[in-house]
């Protein structure tokens, strides 16, 4: 399957308002945080945030299909030794452009940075908020289906015979344990913490996300030749495992040295497909 991958240069607040409405499946992005990285690429003063942040989401919503999903990686800082609220206040004010915040899940970084601290221990998660424009969107859950291995045989054992068959008579609540249902299977559905550690293989940006993480979102809300956006696009993680997974995907990056970067190497992979087809052809 040919897909394509298309990236702009930009301010993401104007180069959205190219993109068609309701043309996109998936919006998987991680924006600057609040303050932080301002050598790098000018992270947004806290108080502002939410101002900067409501006319990108206003965008992104209308270039969403009703069946698609934006996840939003992002995590507060401390600073004057509290949490700051502004992920807070941009989920209420999201909802009132008719974003509905369907889900949180938990990016466990397995590997984060040590540290001590007098009132707080270090810093292991970042959240990843999903919103949608409507309750029924796709989701593929059997694709994140994860194996039970060892989980399995150590929870069965403990498990009485009158347990491994549905047990619905005391309560009569519907809800019953339904393990039975499990005995056989050797894959279970995942939670919404994902386990990931921050190392990833790309040195090319001081704020890249491990590949992991957009695979495991595209997996979930995608299928093959869907298409993929993420506004924020740095180093391009997100469009690159997107196109490894068949999946067309569009990028924007304010930066040019981030961009050509990406640029360079999409130039690169196109080239050697080129190149093959070429072969193959003769
Ligand atoms: C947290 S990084 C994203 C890293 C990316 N997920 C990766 O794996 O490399 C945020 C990126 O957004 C870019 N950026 C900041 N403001 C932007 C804007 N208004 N429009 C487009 N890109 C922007 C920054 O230059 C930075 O590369």
């Amino acid at each position: 399957m040919h897909v394509k991958t298309d990236i702009r240069l930009g301010d993401c607040t104007d180069i959205l308002k190219q993109l068609p409405d309701n043309s996109v499946d998936l919006v998987f992005t991680s924006p600057p945080y609040a303050d932080q990285r301002i050598n790098t690429y000018g992270g947004i003063p806290v108080e502002q945030y939410v101002d900067w942040f409501l006319p990108i989401a206003f965008e992104l919503f209308r270039v969403l299909k009703p069946t698609g999903t934006f996840v939003l990686n992002i995590k507060e800082k401390v600073s004057n030794g509290e949490r700051s609220t502004y992920v807070l206040e941009l989920i209420l004010e999201m909802r009132k452009q008719g974003w509905l915040w369907t889900e949180e899940f938990i990016w466990h970084k397995k590997n984060s940075y040590p540290g001590k601290w007098p009132n707080r221990f270090r810093d292991s998660w970042e959240r990843l908020i999903q919103f949608n424009k409507d309750k029924k969107f796709n989701m593929y859950q059997e694709a994140v289906m994860v194996p039970m291995g060892d989980w399995k045989k150590s929870r069965m054992k403990n498990l009485s015979e009158r347990d491994k068959v549905r047990d619905e008579s005391k309560v009569g609540s519907g809800f019953g344990k339904n393990i039975s249902n499990w005995i056989d299977r050797d894959l279970a559905y995942p939670t919404n913490v994902i386990h990931l550690a921050t190392e990833c293989n790309n040195k090319n940006h001081s704020a890249a996300f491990p590949e992991g993480l957009p695979e495991w979102f595209i997996k979930l809300f995608t299928k093959p030749g869907d298409t993929v956006l993420d506004p924020f696009m740095g180093s391009g993680t997100t469009n690159f495992v997107a196109k490894r997974m068949n999946r067309n995907s569009i990028g924007i990056e304010l930066l040019p040295e981030y961009f050509d970067l990406v640029a360079t190497e999409i130039y690169k992979e196109e080239f050697v497909l080129f190149e093959k087809e070429e072969k193959y052809a003769k």
